[in-house]
């Protein structure tokens, strides 16, 4: 039995909507054969999948990431504008896949206006510098009349793309990045860039790159030195983390929010601390800009691979278990609202991604695809705390954490409560009760769980996992009371 109480009361903070984000890597399938195949059956002029199209719509992503991810430490964007058959192919170092460049900026603008969702840029830090970065953010954002955005209007894209959020490099901590660099190498690098791409747009948000995961030996360390030297010029520090199950230990996998939730408030404690040295009024936000379950022990490494052409590359068939854990992750960011203002689950398509395809064939949903889905539709905009006094589970890697993770959220408008839930334990149901203010009705509980927590959705049997309704759960006397079985992810909305 346990015990969960919320109160429109006790605020966390207001939802920013990019929160619900993802994002596009020119890395595997993830564009050539997942959002960009001009053969396809369903493909429009712009050669955009729009089967994909259309499940991108409900998985109701409201941010894209672009165009990497490691690949953006070495890419030149100016190989991806103009005339297509005048595009190189050029060896990417990241992957060691030819990348053809049929698919660039202005494409990923013109495919993101469709999807409904706000680009996110990355410059290259890796083997370019500030001047690159001026001179990308020229060609996107400024009126016509001198030589870049010029070269936008002559490419057939008269307005200015108004391209806010801007990530300086990517995982530049990371000893794999091309271009890697030390703390204070990166910190002057991101300053002086940040300063220059700021006097072409004043209007830009700015994120530094925080460390790849917090497993890293320069964590912490690493944000403090960054945001002492870029404070006054950037607006986030990003996060980057992926979870997987390891030695079979299912228990910790179930648990792996933990990791996450911590990882955010160390991030926050060091923005402070430098917030307090600097005697600043203003707030660094996170940017968890990759996130997600990736099962990184099959990846053969950058070296592993063979140059080759395009291919597929670590596209993880996702089970039920993977997406109780991508339903926590989503809570996790959640219980951070205040705090977390851009998140973006890695990847979109095919490559560790909610949606997957088939070359010239069919498209379908992963099983992380649902809890996304529905926390992204159901999530009102106010987070409230939630307290749960219930049962504890073990963990080899966090010791005793409490079986149930959860969040709430408000709607002040129409005064509707969206529960999130998860019970990690994988060996007991939990019975669940919720005192509430007199008046609210349950209006739906939908869970995600099976009896095989290995099931898997696949091209053959795409709704072998979906989210089932739950019938039994009703308000009595003011009290919600559910069940929830072992290893399950819920949404509980009361109105
Ligand atoms: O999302 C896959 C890769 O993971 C990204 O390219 C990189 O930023 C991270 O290490």
């Amino acid at each position: 039995m346990a015990r969960l109480v919320v109160d429109p009361a006790f605020v966390v903070g207001a939802v920013d909507r990019r929160l619900f984000g993802s994002f596009v890597e020119h890395m595997g399938r993830c564009v050539y054969t997942g959002i960009y195949e001009p053969e396809h059956v369903t493909a429009d002029a712009d050669g955009f999948r729009q089967d994909v199209l259309e499940l991108v719509r409900e998985l109701g992503v409201t941010a894209v990431r672009y165009p990497g991810g490691n690949f953006v430490s070495n890419y030149d964007w100016e190989d991806g504008v103009g005339p297509k058959d005048q595009r190189p192919r050029k060896l990417d170092l990241a992957w060691r896949a030819i990348e053809p460049n049929q698919f660039g900026t202005d494409e990923f603008v013109a495919w993101s206006g469709k999807a409904g969702v706000e680009p996110v840029w990355a410059v290259n830090l890796g083997t370019r510098g500030i001047k690159e970065a001026v001179e990308l953010v020229s060609y996107t954002n400024l009126p016509a009349g001198t030589e870049l955005p010029d070269r936008r209007v002559a490419n057939g894209h008269e307005a200015p793309y108004g391209i806010k959020v801007w990530c300086l490099g990517n995982e530049m901590d990371g000893p794999w990045q091309i271009g890697h660099k030390t703390a204070e190498e990166y910190a002057r690098l991101a300053e002086e860039t940040a300063n220059a791409m700021r006097r072409v747009d004043p209007g830009l948000e700015l994120v530094a790159c925080g460390s790849s995961n917090s497993g890293m030996p320069t964590f912490g360390e690493w944000e403090r030195v960054v945001l002492e030297r870029t404070y006054d010029l950037v607006e986030h520090i990003s996060l980057h983390a992926y979870y997987e199950p390891r030695d079979g230990d299912q228990a910790s996998f179930l648990a792996a929010a933990e990791d996450m939730d911590r990882m955010i408030s160390s991030v926050i404690a060091t923005a402070d601390h430098v917030k307090a040295l600097k005697r600043s009024d203003k707030e660094i936000t996170l940017s968890f800009d990759e996130w997600n379950v990736w099962r990184q022990q099959d990846f053969p490494g950058e070296l592993g691979l063979g140059i080759r052409e395009v291919g597929p590359l670590i596209e993880d068939t996702y089970t039920v278990d993977d997406a109780v854990v991508v339903g926590s992750l989503l809570i996790t960011l959640l219980r951070h609202a205040d705090r977390v203002k851009i998140a973006c689950l890695a990847q979109l398509v095919n490559v560790i991604a909610p949606i997957r395809t088939e070359p010239g064939g069919a498209a379908w949903r992963q099983t992380i695809f649902h809890p996304f889905a529905l926390t992204a539709k159901y999530a009102g905009p106010t987070v409230l705390r939630t307290a749960v006094d219930g049962p504890e589970v073990e963990t080899a890697k966090f010791g005793k954490v409490p079986a149930l993770w959860s969040t709430a959220t408000y709607d002040e408008r129409t005064g509707e409560i969206a529960i999130f839930v998860v019970n990690r334990s994988e060996t007991d149901k939990i019975d669940l009760e919720i005192p509430l203010a007199p008046g609210l009705t349950v209006t739906e509980h939908l869970a995600l769980y099976d009896d095989d927590r290995g099931a898997v959705n696949s091209a053959a049997d795409p709704d072998r996992v979906t989210p089932r309704r739950i019938d039994g759960t009703e308000l009595v006397d003011g009290v919600c009371t559910a069940t929830l079985p072992p290893a399950s992810w819920h949404l509980i909305r009361l109105t």
